[in-house]
C-alpha cells in the first residue's frame, strides 16, 4: 500500500472526480461531501456488493428501507435523546469548541477511547492544556447531543420537534414485528438496511472518515434468548485468521495478535460464537473485494467505552494513515432495544416460539454496522498505488467495485476504427459501465484509465477489421490478450467476477 495521507487522498479524490467538498462555491460546509461521477459509481458498487453478500445470497436476512425522520419517541426509547452525546470544551476567550477526546488525542498524542467529564477536567489541569487557537483556558467540559433536530409540519414549537436519525438501526427495531411476520422469518434471522444517518459531530475531520451526513449499512441479527451461545454457521469461519486486540491486551499495553477464530474462541477471548462469526464474516467481506487482510484488526471495547445498550462490543478496525480507526462497530445489544420499544410503545414485539410454546423477546447477538464512507476510504487506500515504472497512479480497485469496468478505444483516429469501437462500446455499455476514449496516445489513455481504476482497456486496431478480435489490456500487470468481439461480453463478465485468470481469458499477446 502506498502511504498517502488522508489529505492527499482528499486531493486525489477531487482531482479525479470521486468526491467534492459540498457547496464548495460558497465556501463549503464542514462535515458534508458530494460524490462526483466516479464516486457515486464506486459508492453504489460498495452498497450493491454489501447487499448482495449480506441479503441476497443468504436466506436468513431480509431488508427494509426506513425513513430518516421518525416519531421522536423512538429516540427516547432507544436512549439516544439522553445518551447520544460527546464531551465538548469551549474556549473561554475565543469561544472555539473542541470535541474533548479529539483535543486530548491531538495534545497528548495518545488514543482516548473512553473519557468521562471528570477525567477530561483532570487531564486538562494536569497537562495544562490551553485552546490551540488563542492559548486561553477552557470552561468546564460539558456534554453535547449529536442528533440534528428539525420540525415536522408548519409549526416551530417543541411539539413539532423531530430528529434526523443518527443510526439506521432503530428503524429495524420498530419494524421488527411486521418484518418477522410478513417475511415469515424464523429465529435466528437478521434484518438489514442501507441508508443515510446524520450526526452533528463537534469536529468532523479526516475527510470522509467523520462526516455529519453519511450512510450506514447495518444488520440487526436476532437470536432466540436461550440460544445466544451456539452459532450454526461457526464452522464456516473457524479457520479464518485475523488480528485480534482484546480489552486485556489493551490494558496490558500488548500489541494485537494474529490468530484463528477457533483459537480466539477456545481461549475465551471472543466470548460468543455469534460475535466471532460476524466479525470474521465482515473481515471476509472486505478481503473478498480486494482489501488487504492484514490492514484490519478486531478490537474489543474497554468496559468504560461500551455504549449504554451493549453487553460486549468489538470494532473492526483499519490501519488508516492516521492510525487504527473504527470501521465497523459490532455490539451485542441483547434484548435492550426490543424491550425498550415494548415498554415505550406498549406494543408486544415478542415472537411465538413453536418449540417452547412461549413468547420470546429475541436477543441481538451482533450488529454489523458499517459506514459506507469509511468502506469507501478503505477500498481507495488499499487500491492506491504510485507505480514508479509506469510513472502514474494505478488504482487497483476490485473489478466489481471499479466505477468504469472497461474503456474502449480506437488505436488511431480513423473512421473505420472509430465506427468499430463505437459499435463495441454501445454493446458493452448495455451491461457494464464503460468509457469511450479517443483522445491522446494509447499510452496516455492507458495511464488515464489506470488512475481511475478501470480494470480493462479494449483497443480496436486495423487487425480487428479482419479478424473480428480486439486487444484487452489488464490494468494491474499491463498484460494483453486477444479476444473475439463476439466473446467480449462473456469474457468481461468472467473477468469482473474474477471467475477466470486474465491470462486464460484469451490469447496472450507477447
Ligand atoms: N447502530 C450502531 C451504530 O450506529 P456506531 O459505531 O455509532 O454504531 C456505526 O456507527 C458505523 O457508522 C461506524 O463504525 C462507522 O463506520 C459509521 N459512522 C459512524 N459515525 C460516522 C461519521 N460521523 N462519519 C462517517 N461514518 C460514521
Amino acid at each position: 500500500m502506498t502511504q498517502l495521507t488522508i489529505e492527499g487522498m482528499a486531493v486525489f479524490c477531487k482531482r479525479k472526480g470521486f468526491v467534492y467538498q459540498n457547496s464548495e462555491i460558497y465556501g463549503g460546509l464542514a462535515g458534508f461531501w458530494d460524490f462526483g461521477h466516479l464516486g457515486v459509481e464506486l459508492k453504489n458498487n460498495i452498497k450493491y456488493n454489501w447487499w448482495n453478500f449480506h441479503v441476497r445470497q443468504r436466506e436468513d436476512i431480509v431488508g427494509i428501507d426506513g425513513s430518516i425522520v421518525t416519531n421522536p419517541k423512538v429516540w427516547k426509547a432507544s436512549g439516544h435523546a439522553e445518551n447520544f452525546t460527546d464531551a465538548l470544551l469551549d474556549c473561554k476567550k475565543c469561544g472555539k469548541r473542541y470535541r474533548a477526546d479529539h483535543l486530548l488525542e491531538d495534545e497528548l498524542k495518545k488514543e482516548f477511547n473512553a473519557v468521562t467529564l471528570e477525567s477530561i477536567k483532570e487531564m486538562i489541569k494536569k497537562h495544562k492544556i490551553k485552546c490551540p487557537k488563542c492559548k486561553s483556558d477552557f470552561s468546564e467540559p460539558k456534554v453535547f447531543n449529536l442528533m440534528f433536530t428539525t420540525n415536522v409540519g408548519p409549526i416551530e414549537e417543541e411539539s413539532a420537534k423531530a430528529y434526523l436519525r443518527p443510526e439506521t438501526a432503530q428503524l429495524i427495531f420498530t419494524d421488527f414485528k411486521l418484518v418477522a411476520e410478513n417475511a415469515r422469518m424464523k429465529l435466528p434471522f437478521g434484518i438489514a438496511q442501507i441508508g443515510k444517518a446524520f450526526r452533528n459531530e463537534i469536529s468532523p475531520r479526516d475527510f470522509l472518515f467523520r462526516c455529519r451526513e453519511f450512510e450506514q449499512m447495518e444488520i440487526e441479527y436476532f437470536v432466540h434468548p436461550d440460544k445466544t451461545g451456539k452459532c450454526p454457521f461457526i464452522k464456516e469461519v473457524l479457520e479464518h485468521e485475523l488480528f485480534i486486540y482484546s480489552d486485556e491486551m489493551q490494558e496490558k499495553n500488548k500489541k494485537e495478535k494474529k490468530m484463528k477464530v477457533k483459537e480466539a474462541l477456545k481461549k475465551n477471548i471472543i466470548k460468543t460464537e455469534w460475535h466471532a462469526y460476524w466479525l470474521a464474516v465482515e473481515h471476509k467481506w472486505f478481503t473478498g473485494l480486494g482489501a488487504e487482510a492484514d490492514n484490519f484488526r478486531i478490537r474489543q471495547h474497554l468496559k468504560e467505552e461500551k455504549s449504554h445498550y451493549a453487553l460486549d462490543t468489538w470494532d473492526l478496525e483499519y490501519k488508516f494513515p492516521f492510525g487504527w480507526k473504527e470501521l465497523q462497530g459490532m455490539a451485542n445489544r441483547t434484548d435492550f432495544d426490543l424491550k425498550q420499544h415494548m415498554e415505550h410503545s406498549k406494543q408486544d414485539l415478542s415472537l411465538f416460539d413453536e418449540e417452547s410454546k412461549k413468547k420470546v423477546v429475541p436477543h441481538v447477538v451482533a450488529e454489523p454496522s458499517q459506514g459506507v464512507e469509511r468502506a469507501f476510504l478503505v477500498f481507495m487506500f488499499d487500491a492506491y498505488n504510485e507505480d514508479k515504472e509506469r510513472g502514474n497512479v494505478v488504482l487497483k480497485l476490485h473489478p466489481k467495485l471499479a466505477p468504469i469496468k472497461a474503456a474502449v478505444f480506437p488505436l488511431v483516429n480513423k473512421p473505420e476504427l472509430i465506427e468499430k469501437s463505437r459499435e463495441i462500446f454501445d454493446e458493452l455499455k448495455k451491461e457494464f459501465n464503460c468509457a469511450y476514449d479517443k483522445s491522446g496516445s494509447v499510452g496516455r489513455r492507458y495511464a488515464r484509465n489506470d488512475e481511475l481504476g478501470t480494470p480493462f482497456c479494449v483497443t480496436v486496431d486495423f487487425e480487428s477489421l479482419d479478424d473480428d478480435s480486439v486487444t484487452l489490456r489488464n490494468r494491474d500487470d499491463t498484460k494483453q490478450i486477444r479476444v473475439k468481439i463476439e466473446n467480449l461480453k462473456e469474457t468481461m463478465r468472467k473477468l469482473v467476477n474474477q471467475d477466470i485468470e486474465f491470462e486464460n481469458a484469451g490469447k496472450l499477446v507477447k
